[in-house]
């Protein structure tokens, strides 16, 4: 048996897990994984219950588990509780606690959206980038002080950001490791041209690639990175980069595609991987059946890739979402004039029936 921990999370975060898991389920019908799924919760939901955004036996679950399904944290009834029990605790706490040092988060344009997309369709069509982002280092987990008062007697705060070499050295590989899988090219986005930790990871990443011939590396800055995304994303294959260049620089990427509704992510670690999609939890529309499952269920497919090494199953997933777009069904977030509109339940049987 594979053991799968359901994390759904916060607002929407419980309705496209569920779809999540009937497609899961119907795949495992007719590819005999033999899934078996357990709950768990996280972020608000676990604060309500518990007092915690993630108790410890959570934790030891997803530990334990051949993979984790997350759908989202987070809402405004939680935003004024002290930093430790907010919602994004949780996050931080699965991040740090299953060391899933590496993000992936693949950009696809379907070629049924392009018109969705901020950009021109000639400049986006065919374009097909993969971020890797650090996700358990730098300014997001370096040495910080909330307040504190300085020589002339101003109130200030800092944060670090910090590298080790074995750090950078990780998750360079695995980013040349994907690339060879893809088109071989990789681009390191950082910033030596101002900051010590930038000059390390470039230093690393020129040393990483040594073993790595057959893949062509080049450098850019993180500005003129996010630059480059808007004015040629197709120069890009793998984009390798810290953590927090690599959080704005995968929103940005997120909807060249034309919804963010749409894009997957996979955070690989040492005990377990842990899949779910960019976007939020969308407290205003929770509950509403009108959430857009199919980031959650590309995410399942990645889980299925990844983790689990059916490959098979998971390209079977994503034909599905390719079919129910090419058919003309399109939830709210990405309903235009002339389209089907449909929420999420039926978003999911549409997929399930396109299996
Ligand atoms: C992301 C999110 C998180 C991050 C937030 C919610 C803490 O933006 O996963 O990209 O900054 O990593
Ligand atoms: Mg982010």
């Amino acid at each position: 048996m594979k053991k799968i921990i359901v994390i759904p999370g916060d607002g929407i975060g419980q309705e496209i897990t569920k779809s999540a898991v009937e497609v899961l389920k119907k795949v495992d019908e007719k590819f005999n994984i033999g899934l078996e799924f357990e709950t768990r919760d996280a972020g608000g939901t676990s604060y309500e219950k518990f007092g915690t955004p993630l108790t410890d036996e959570a934790l030891d679950a997803c530990k334990k588990a051949d993979g984790v399904l997350f759908g989202a944290v987070g809402g405004k009834k939680w935003d004024s509780l002290p930093v430790h029990l907010r919602p994004e605790k949780a996050i931080f706490g699965l991040r740090k606690g299953l060391g899933l040092f590496a993000n992936l988060r693949p950009t696809k344009v379907y070629p049924e959206l392009i018109n969705s997309s901020p950009l021109k369709p000639e400049l986006v069509g065919g374009s097909d980038l993969l971020i890797v982002r650090e996700l358990v280092g730098g300014i997001y987990f370096g040495k910080r002080c909330e307040s504190e008062i300085n020589a002339q007697g101003d109130e200030q705060a800092w944060d670090t950001e910090i590298y080790s070499v074995p750090e950078i050295e990780r998750i360079t590989k695995l980013a040349f490791e994907t690339a060879k899988l893809r088109r071989g090219k990789v681009t390191s986005v950082d910033k030596a041209n101002v900051l010590a930790a930038s000059r390390l990871w470039r230093k690393v990443v020129v040393d990483v690639a040594k073993d790595f011939p057959e893949v062509e590396l080049n450098h850019l800055y993180v500005d003129n990175a996010a630059m480059q995304l808007v004015l040629n994303p197709k120069q890009f294959d793998v984009i390798v980069t810290n953590n927090i260049f690599g959080d704005i620089l995968s929103d940005e990427a997120a909807v060249i595609g034309g919804s963010i509704g749409l894009m997957p992510s996979a955070s690989i670690g040492e005990l377990t991987s842990l899949y779910e999609p960019i976007h939020g939890s969308a407290p205003d529309i929770a509950g509403k059946d009108i959430a857009n499952p199919m980031g959650t269920i590309l995410s399942a497919a990645m889980l299925l890739r990844y983790s689990l090494k059916e490959e098979a199953a998971a390209q079977t997933i994503e034909a599905a979402i390719d079919k129910t777009l090419a058919d003309g069904w399109r939830t709210a977030d990405i309903f235009t004039e002339g389209f089907k509109k449909i929420g999420t339940a039926q978003a999911t049987e549409i997929i399930c029936k396109n299996l």
